[in-house]
């Protein structure tokens, strides 16, 4: 069906070959940032999303490092906890860590250990799922710490990656691109 929202919003992604590395094809999302317009959006797509699936929730958890641009923006709306998981060494106190592998190479994610109660319902925010590692990544750090995850957004889904499959909770990304 027609999306004129979600259509604008697909307009400003823009594509770059070969970046980071070559045979990668990278989507930026950061000129959605650059409108406010977008922004709404996509805000509201989430928001949305999340009140319909999953009532309750305790906290988002947003993924290093795009994550964390639209992470407290949606707890903020949802008077919930926003909870980063971070690339290896960058977060204080006692931490639980995961190795994963990403489209290209391998990276360790980790997540303070009183960030979240056991049981705690959480909802994942990232920019973009590519093959799924990453999002998988996140959702075993979050069962390491006894908490519940239920459901992961994104702007940006490649479904061609099947990412979507392997995550192991239901994902929804706002813009399929091919
Ligand atoms: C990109 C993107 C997602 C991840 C998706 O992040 O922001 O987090 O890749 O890939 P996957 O579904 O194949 O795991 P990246 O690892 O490049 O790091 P960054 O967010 O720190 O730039
Ligand atoms: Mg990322």
């Amino acid at each position: 069906a027609a999306d004129a929202g979600l259509d604008y919003v697909k307009s400003l992604i823009t594509s770059h070959e070969n970046f980071p590395i070559p045979g990668v094809l990278f989507q930026d999302a950061f000129p959605i940032f650059r409108d406010p317009v977008a922004m709404d959006i996509v805000l509201n797509r989430m928001l949305g999303l999340i009140t319909r699936t999953s009532p309750k929730i305790d906290a988002i958890v947003g993924l290093d490092a795009r994550g964390f641009l639209l992470g407290p923006l949606l707890s903020t709306h949802l008077h919930c906890s926003f909870v980063p998981i971070r690339k290896q060494g960058k977060l204080p106190g006692k931490c639980e860590s995961v190795t994963y592998e990403k489209e290209y190479g391998t990276d360790v994610f980790e997540i303070q250990m009183d960030a979240l109660k056991p049981g705690d319902k959480v909802v994942f925010v990232d920019d973009l799922i590519a093959t799924g590692g990453t999002l998988r990544a996140a959702t075993e750090l979050v069962r390491k710490v006894g908490a519940e995850p239920l459901l992961a957004t994104c702007i940006v889904g490649l479904p061609a990656l099947e990412g979507a499959t392997k995550v192991g909770i239901p994902v929804h990304a706002l813009v399929p691109l091919p």
